[in-house]
């Protein structure tokens, strides 16, 4: 049935297709429809214990599909294990001009420079209140566009203290490409800031509110070497719970040549699955399991997957996948990673 809905669907532009399969899943979500889709696709997946939390299964969708929490529901009824919302921003903003969000049918990847567009995160955290999903949820933070990099750490901190009594776990995004400065923030002066901020943030909203939140980093796969370590060392360092390797990349390595593949943005799907899985290998390396990594990037196959596992992730997140393949992939994955 899907590849008749991947085909209405990629005659239509992406990013509309993408607000239809939001409206359309969360229309589902919100209906007793809800019930009969979770049935159909419901396959039993293996629990993981991952940041102090015990995930009904390692799969789980990453953080762009569901910027603004509208079909968590919807989404929750394809069978994974997790879901990240956002990135949310303390205001709303528009993100960049259309159109922002491009196929690479052939390599099966995407190119999306959209630009951290959403509701705010007053309106989300609405959105999360309305919803009836009771699966693990985390929500992904960042900073609005127009505050400069130097002062990024206190929209982290104004969006951490908001969604802090709605998530499960908190996803820290300093990696997307698309937000002009952002990736500053994974090195150096700046990296060290944010991560003290945010720790000394959690502790006390730990203690007010006498529940431990997890906070993991979500970072670049266009690292160097050095880079990669020095960060290593400051989640280490820091105490962070978690680390998601990785957000997309600019390198156009593997397109050269393809229709959309000289388009600004950062670039996820297939042409992304070597490049993060080796970062997760090398930032495997170095963290040696004292912080667990969510694996990232290219996802589209129960044997990629598990190369994945294999180089050191302890969970799983896709979201380019699924608009390649459907909620069937979702299914072969939970029931086959564990
Ligand atoms: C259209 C689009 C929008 C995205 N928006 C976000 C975002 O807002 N925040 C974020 O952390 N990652 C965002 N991502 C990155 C994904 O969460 C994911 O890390 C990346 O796409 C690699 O996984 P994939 O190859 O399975 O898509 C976005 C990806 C796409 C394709």
């Amino acid at each position: 049935m899907y590849p008749l809905i991947r085909k209405a669907l990629f005659s239509l532009e992406a990013e509309t297709a993408h607000e239809l399969t939001i409206k359309l899943l969360g229309a589902v979500g919100r209906s007793p429809a809800k019930c009969l889709v979770e049935k159909m696709l419901a396959v039993a997946g293996t629990p993981k214990q991952c940041m102090g939390i015990t995930f009904k299964n390692p799969i789980g969708l990453a953080a762009g599909a569901d910027k603004n929490a509208e079909a968590v529901d919807g989404f929750g009824a394809l069978g994974f294990g997790f879901i990240e919302v956002g990135t949310v921003t303390p205001l709303p903003q528009p993100g960049n001009p259309k159109p922002r969000q491009f196929r690479l049918i052939s390599a099966e990847g995407i190119i999306n420079r959209n630009g951290f567009n959403n509701d705010g995160v007053d309106k989300v955290i609405e959105n999360i209140k309305k919803s009836r999903y009771d699966g693990t949820l985390g929500i992904n933070i960042g900073k609005n566009t127009f505050t400069p990099v130097e002062k990024g750490k206190e929209d982290y901190l104004v969006c951490l203290e908001k969604v802090y009594p709605y998530a499960d776990y908190i996803t820290v995004n300093i990696s997307s490409p698309n937000s002009p400065g952002l990736r500053q923030l994974q090195y150096g002066e700046l990296l060290e800031d944010l991560l003290a901020g945010i720790k000394a943030k959690q502790r006390v909203l730990a203690e007010q509110q006498q529940k431990y939140v997890p906070i993991a980093l979500k970072i670049a796969p266009d690292l160097t070497e050095a880079e990669l370590v020095a960060i290593a060392d400051s989640l280490r360092r820091h105490q962070f719970d978690g680390v998601i390797a990785t957000n997309t990349t600019l390198s156009r390595d593997n397109v050269t040549g393809l229709t959309n593949a000289e388009q600004q943005g950062g670039l996820s799907g297939k042409p992304l699955q070597d490049l993060s899985t080796k970062i997760i290998a090398r930032l495997y390396q170095e963290l040696k399991g004292e912080i667990p990594i969510i694996g990232s990037g290219g996802i589209d196959s129960v044997a990629n997957a598990e190369q994945k596992m294999a180089a050191g992730a302890e969970l799983l997140q896709l979201y380019s996948g699924l608009i390649y393949h459907g909620p069937k992939l979702v299914q072969e994955l939970v029931r086959h990673i564990r």
